[in-house]
């Protein structure tokens, strides 16, 4: 979280910083600010709010400079306020940072015992403080920032400018990525290499622990393999895709649902030649641990594994996962599943299973992540960039990889043959069809929102994947239309959460007619009878079995349970966002998140 990007080019660098940070903003968007260093020394803007508002001070008072830091905020310590945005500066460091320096309260003291002064509520602000006070006690820029990260404990990815040294940036980072890149005009830092697509030339990721310089036409690498690392370099892929971001769509969340019948076929394609699934099969028991939508992906796919391939299959949540201490047998095989690859807790769990001497398993969508460089076996998901907070595609085509990794691992297990796996998988690649007719379902969920909007709870239930389905699209009405909705297994009413149910409240029951119908529908017909307003997503079959139960119900398509279980988390995906839009809510940007959750 928090996005961070350095110019140092030769030519005026504030327009640069600001156009860089909007494609760094899907990391935070509580404030934003830029430093700047020139003749006339540093100088600071900042604003809270999004990049646009920081544009719209700079507009009309542009810093002068050629090297310069930027950075969006996720905010962890201090409100969103403009006091508290990044840079922050002190005796002539300006430092903008990403993570968390957890031991901030006893470095403010030691430094305060020294006469600092602090004006903010961040635990970043140490950071130049500490920087400031090296350089007074004779160390160099760089040596000045590596003491820095001795002293700080925690996740660091910083950049830090000088009014004293005009001509260069340092960089440094120990947990949180970084990555620098050199065109043919500078030298450039960026939290995510995705920010260098508009300057082109070579890139390469920071290491842990490592502090570079970056002049005008190089970047230097402290080190003892500091010349070896230079052959890592990769290109930067620039974009082919110009004109409209949004391709004509409302929201970029509108245009990536749009291309989930896409992303489902990539990913199935992609799925079925991953190397390597044979180290799956030769497991005795498997978990996949992943965070939020991910974990939810896993949850819904989980019975391929346990049904179709005969194997255990557990899902976990990445931050209990980590500092539980379970035991894993010998032949487990952890999977750590992530659209980012960069999530702090799912990360860590790569981490310490590496160092505990395990191989390593991610799914990861994100090609140039931190996942895909820690994990010894990374497959990945082809849903295409995501840029919307909410995952919508990613999260279709995380389920579509898995399904098929397990009929792979069915088939390495030799529960099923050579035949039936491919008719499976050509059936399981056919559902992009059902995708694109549950898309033309749009304006039927936008008139079953129309119920919802002026709800402030509601509740959705399921049994078995359509359970899954059910948490996935109740986490979507959360965090995009900020509605208090909670998803329970529909065998679980009866004890507790019936009693929150009032006449009016909206539930969302996901009952595909598969051999769980009946019991479902007893638990509609229970929510009914205390008066809920039930919007019932099931198939034909389904719809007729249920009569005029429900106020609403909407027939999905979907040749059985598993299709039609899909088809409802795409149009769980319709609920959320007609009813956000409903209440004039930004989507795309949903309020205290962020698209990449790297802190812990
Ligand atoms: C999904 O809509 C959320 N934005 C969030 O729960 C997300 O799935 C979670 O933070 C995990 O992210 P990852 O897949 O990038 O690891």
């Amino acid at each position: 979280m928090c996005g961070i990007f350095g110019a140092n080019n030769g030519r005026p660098v504030a327009s640069k910083l600001i156009d860089s940070l909007r494609r760094l903003e899907y990391r935070g968007y509580d404030s934003a600010g830029i430093a700047v260093v020139g003749a006339q020394g540093l100088d600071l803007r900042r604003a809270s709010g999004c990049v646009d508002r920081l544009a719209a001070v700079v507009r009309d008072d542009r810093p002068e400079g050629t090297v310069g830091i930027a950075h969006t905020r996720w905010a962890t310590h201090g409100a969103p306020t403009d006091v508290n945005a990044h840079p922050h500066a002190f005796d002539g460091v300006a430092v903008v940072h990403n993570g968390i320096v957890e031991n901030h309260a006893e470095l403010k003291w030691w430094l305060s015992d020294l006469g600092h002064e602090f004006v903010t509520e961040t635990d970043s602000e140490v950071l130049p403080h500490i920087i400031a006070k090296m350089r007074r006690d004779g160390m160099d820029h760089r040596q000045a920032v590596a003491a820095t990260l001795e002293y700080a404990k925690g996740s660091l990815a910083l950049a830090a400018v000088f009014e004293d040294a005009p001509d260069r940036i340092v960089v440094a980072r120990r947990g949180s990525p970084l990555a620098v890149a050199i065109s043919e005009d500078g030298a450039y830092v960026s939290s995510d290499p995705a920010a260098f697509d508009a300057v082109g030339g070579r890139f390469t990721h920071l290491e842990d622990g490592e502090v570079a310089e970056l002049t005008r036409g190089d970047v230097w690498f402290d080190g003892a393999d500091g010349d070896a690392r230079r052959n890592r370099w990769e290109p930067v892929v620039l974009p082919q895709d110009g004109g409209d971001p949004r391709a004509g769509h409302s929201s970029f969340m509108a245009k990536e649902m749009a291309e989930q019948p896409d992303a489902w076929s990539r990913t199935v394609a992609s799925a079925r030649a991953f190397a390597g699934v044979e180290e799956l099969a030769a497991a005795d028991r498997i978990a996949i641990v992943a965070c939020g939508s991910s974990y939810y992906a896993g949850l819904m796919a989980r019975a391929w594994f346990e049904r179709e391939a005969g194997l255990a299959c557990d899902i976990e949540v990445a931050s209990e996962f980590r500092h539980r201490g379970g035991v894993l047998s010998e032949r487990q095989v952890v999977l750590c599943l992530s659209q980012s690859g960069e999530t702090a807790d799912t990360l860590a769990v790569i981490e310490e299973m590496r160092a505990a001497g395990r191989r390593t398993f991610a799914l990861v969508n994100t090609a140039r992540s931190a996942m895909t460089r820690a994990a010894d076996r990374c497959w990945l998901t082809d849903a295409g960039r995501e840029i919307g907070v909410a995952a919508t595609k990613t999260f279709t085509a995380q389920v579509a990889a898995l399904v098929v990794l397990a009929l792979r691992v069915a088939h390495a297990r030799g529960r099923i043959d050579a035949d039936r796996l491919e008719k499976a998988l050509d059936g399981l690649a056919s559902l992009s069809d059902m995708i694109r007719q549950t898309l033309a379902l749009e304006g039927r969920m936008a008139s079953a929102a129309s119920a919802f909007a002026d709800r402030r709870s509601a509740f959705y239930l399921g049994r078995g994947p359509a359970f899954a389905a059910a948490l996935e699209g109740a986490l979507k009405l959360k965090e995009i239309g900020y509605v208090q909705a909670e998803a329970y297994a529909a065998g679980e009413l009866k004890h507790g959460p019936i009693a929150l149910i009032e006449p009016g409240v909206p539930v969302v029951v996901v009952a595909p007619s598969d051999h769980l119908f009946e019991k479902t529908l007893s638990s509609a017909q229970e929510v009914k009878a205390r008066g809920a307003r039930l919007l019932l997503l099931t198939d034909a079959g389904g719809a007729a079995r249920a009569g005029r139960l429900a106020d609403d119900t909407v027939v999905l398509p979907g040749a059985d349970a598993w299709a039609v279980t899909v088809s409802a988390v795409i149009a769980l995906q319709f609920l959320a966002r007609h009813i956000a839009t409903a209440r004039g809510l930004d989507v795309d940007r949903p309020r205290n998140l962020a698209k990449s959750v790297t802190v812990e």
